[in-house]
């Protein structure tokens, strides 16, 4: 066998080998679809007095109302037999068992081992992962509450009281996002920054009014070869040793959290102040391994695990649960069937809670690195607009409600584009103050309530309505949602909730039948950024080969910059 046909074999995938459009489950789906495209929201609830309540699923805390959605009872049934068929079930039992699912980057798919309990074994090549999984999770404990608890020091002796951590994309969204969740958990006495963005901006703005010598790094990188992690790192470096002007006190002032001991130890940390995790650990699904230091520092080791928890209970009702009540099933089948079989291109995900500010910018990430594929696992193209071709991945988005209704609701209830929308909220506030939950809540049901039945014209001669005006005024209603509800935003909540979406991306990729754990899309990019910046830092004119566009632009930034 020649190289590549061993390397093509090694990437076999037993998964793949029905064309998704080929399934009679999806061919019905198809039809149905067609079928039902007439059928209103408000035709469906008055026809079944108990749509609200039976159309609902509940796990981790987790309550689940999917009545909102533009199903029937049959489309379910279709669905679940296409999640069948699809082989969603093997599929994640494969990723439990730790094969290689990610066949293009030939890694195993773990980050269900991060949370599992200490009795729980889970194997990659022979090995039981969870004992090391725990072993780092206790290094990281003592570190964390050595720093919460004053004994970890900087260089010249003074407590930590600023934790800054270095890292982009899954090194950095996970952590700002559940450190922002968990705040009112987390000790208050500590700042917490999070710098992201090579423009040099963000360093500076986030380090501004902090002390070098109360200020701890944490470089967070899995590969720590990441051109933007590094520049920052770099420039942390500097700004530590420019205030404390001692080499040894980087040791007191930088950790690394990464798979890769060599490129740390050549940055100069040493690796006894490095917490590890492994190559079986997705980047965007990495904030519960030591990626997640950050936030253990915030809440503290317990509260740590608790979050933990809450993922693991998710990943044994993902397990467990028949898919007609299984949640990450069920949300993963209802993208899948507005994205693909009803054309919504988008998706809004819109947390009524303060603390889940950065939910949605975390799950972008999470969904669309994911699901932002084009080519099946078998590398066949799935062109949309091709015989037998279909949509993937929906463009996720969000922002907290209450201020998005009065930003860009407008479009979702009366624009030309119908957007499902995921609500997030809870009974319980966090800062009860007045009547602000009741006004939140409020806020929430009737969004929801409004989407789905809308306004129409009648109602609105009845009311009086000058006619001119009735066409302007008319909500067409029949926008589909989901609503989660919950009892209160703990960290094992906010865990499962995690773990839901997760999952709910798996089910996704399984049916669509892509490699939901590569991200090969962002490597173009950053190759040709490789090449273009010698070409702005080079002293004498460069010769350049790019495109007339790419060439002009760099010319002109020359210039300007002299
Ligand atoms: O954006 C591409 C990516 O590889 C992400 O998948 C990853 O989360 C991010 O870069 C950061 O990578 P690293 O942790 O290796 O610095």
């Amino acid at each position: 066998m020649s190289g590549d046909a061993a390397s093509q074999a090694a990437c076999e995938t037993p998964f793949d080998a029905m064309a998704r459009p080929q399934l009679p489950a999806w061919q019905e789906l198809e039809a149905h679809a067609a079928a039902v495209s007439d059928t209103s929201l408000r035709a469906l609830f008055d026809s079944d007095a108990s749509r609200g309540t039976r159309l609902t699923a509940e796990a981790c805390g987790l309550y689940l109302d999917f009545s909102k959605q533009r199903v029937t009872d049959e489309t379910l049934q279709l669905l679940v037999k296409l999640a069948r068929s699809a082989g969603v079930a093997e599929r994640a039992e494969a990723m439990f068992r730790g094969e290689r699912i990610n066949v293009t980057e030939r890694r195993a798919v773990l980050h269900v081992a991060l949370r599992a309990p200490k009795s729980q074994q889970i194997f990659f090549d022979g090995e039981d992962v969870v004992p090391g999984v725990h072993a780092v999770l206790e290094a990281m404990g003592v570190f964390a509450n050595d720093v919460r608890e004053g004994r970890w020091t900087g260089h010249t002796g003074r407590p930590i009281r600023n934790v800054v951590n270095i890292g982009i994309g899954g090194s950095d969204l996970g952590p700002v996002m559940a450190c922002q969740a968990l705040r009112h958990v987390s000790d208050r006495s500590l700042t917490l920054r999070f710098v992201s963005n090579v423009d040099g901006t963000d360093f500076a703005e986030a380090v501004r009014d902090l002390d070098p010598a109360e200020t701890l790094c944490i470089v967070s990188s899995k590969t720590f070869t990441t051109q933007e992690t590094m520049a920052n790192a770099g420039s942390a470096r500097d700004w530590v040793l420019g205030a404390l002007e001692d080499e040894a006190a980087i040791a007191r002032h930088f950790v690394a959290v990464s798979t890769n001991a060599d490129a740390v130890a050549a940055f100069g940390i040493d690796t006894a102040n490095m917490f590890g995790f492994w190559d079986w650990v997705g980047g965007r699904y990495s904030m519960d391994s030591a990626i997640g230091l950050s936030t253990m520092i915030a809440i503290g080791p317990d509260g740590f695990r608790e979050l933990l928890a809450g993922f693991h209970a998710m990943d044994e009702h993902f397990r467990s649960a028949p898919f007609d009540e299984n949640l990450p099933v069920l949300m993963g089948l209802l993208a899948v069937w507005n994205t693909t079989f009803l054309g919504c291109r988008t998706l809004a995900v819109l947390p009524y809670d303060q603390y889940l500010a950065r939910f949605p910018a975390y799950l972008q990430q999470l969904t669309m690195e994911s699901c932002g594929k084009r080519v099946t696992l078998a590398g066949e193209p799935i062109d949309p607009a091709a015989d037998g071709g279909y949509t993937t991945g929906p463009i996720y988005w969000g922002e907290p409600g209450t201020n998005g209704q009065h930003s860009f609701y407008q479009l979702i209830h009366q624009g030309t584009e119908v957007i499902p929308c995921d609500f997030i909220a809870f009974a319980n506030s966090l800062n009860p103050l007045g009547r602000h939950h009741h006004l939140l809540m409020a806020n929430v049901f009737a969004q929801a309530e409004a989407l789905a039945f809308g306004k129409s014209s009648e109602q609105l001669v009845a009311e009086g309505c000058a006619e001119w005006l009735i066409p302007h005024r008319t909500f067409p209603g029949n926008r589909p949602s989901s609503t989660i509800l919950a009892d209160r935003l703990t960290p094992a909540l906010l865990g499962s909730l995690i773990a839901l979406y997760e999952h709910s991306v798996f089910v996704q990729g399984a049916i669509w039948n892509i490699n939901c754990f590569d991200q090969w899309g962002v490597e173009l990019g950053k190759q040709l950024a490789g090449k273009i910046v010698p070409e702005l830092e080079a002293t004498d004119e460069p010769e350049l080969a790019h495109d007339s566009s790419t060439n002009a632009l760099i010319r002109r930034y020359r210039r300007m910059r002299g």
